[in-house]
């Protein structure tokens, strides 16, 4: 469960002062899909990184099952994102020099899940992914169709309670895009991962459990 009470977010830049965040409040429930909608600058990207704790709120709190994330110390944020957290963005993002098998491995190992259970958990995605056989091969070696799904198996692999996605489907084409969003939403049901993802891609936002508008920083609507 996530709480956001009041958050908002300025920034100053070039161009004067601008408002990503204004006074939003909003709940997440445990294992429940939605996406974040609205046009460019609408302030999605500030909001899934301050809940995800790449960044911080000017005022306001996050609670994360009763923590408010927001006073978190550098090793606690870190702890936080490490565990509880997937994070998968417009470009996957795989660590070019390591192999898939390896790319997925590297938040397992961070969450100490070895041994036997690794390999279990690193064969299982790759089958589920479609990315059997896959294995050894380098990212470089791989299509964008194919390193998104890598980057999405990748947030997942350490079952986090919590799946934050900034336009992932962005680059790919729509059939590939909706075909990954519907495993996604399977898996984060099954593992009762809370998924929220940034998108303005039309088809993807028919697909959540709830679709929350933004409007220069401001809540429009919440279903
Ligand atoms: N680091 C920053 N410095 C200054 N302004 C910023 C910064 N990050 C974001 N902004 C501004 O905050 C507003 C919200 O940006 P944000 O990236 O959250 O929008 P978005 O809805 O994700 O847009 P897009 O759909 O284009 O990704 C925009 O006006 C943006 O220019
Ligand atoms: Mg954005």
């Amino acid at each position: 469960m996530i709480e956001i009470l009041n958050v908002s977010k300025n920034y100053t830049s070039g161009r004067g002062h601008i408002t990503a965040l204004a006074d939003i409040s909003l709940s997440f429930e445990k294992g429940q899909s939605s996406v974040l909608a609205g046009k460019s600058g609408s302030g999605k990207t500030t909001l899934l990184n301050c809940i995800g704790a790449l960044e911080k709120p000017d005022n306001g709190k996050i609670l994360c099952n009763g923590r408010d994330i927001c006073t978190f110390n550098q090793k606690q944020r870190a702890l936080f994102q490490r565990r509880e957290i997937g994070f998968v963005f417009q470009a996957a993002n795989l660590l070019p020099w390591l192999t898939v098998a390896e790319n997925l491995q590297f938040p397992l190992e961070m969450n100490g899940i070895r041994g036997k259970e690794q390999t279990r958990r690193i064969s299982g995605l790759l089958a589920t992914f479609g990315l059997a056989g896959y294995d050894t091969a380098m990212p470089g070696e791989l299509s964008g169709g194919e390193a998104q799904r890598v980057a999405f198996a990748r947030a997942i692999a350490h079952k986090p309670a919590l799946l934050l996605a900034d336009e992932p489907t962005a680059s790919l084409d729509s059939a590939t895009g909706y075909q990954l969003i519907q495993l996604m939403l399977s898996l984060c049901a099954d593992q009762r991962t809370t998924l929220i993802i940034a998108t303005h891609d039309i088809e993807l936002i028919e697909m959540t459990d709830r679709k929350i508008y933004l409007k220069d920083g401001h809540l429009e609507t919440k279903i």
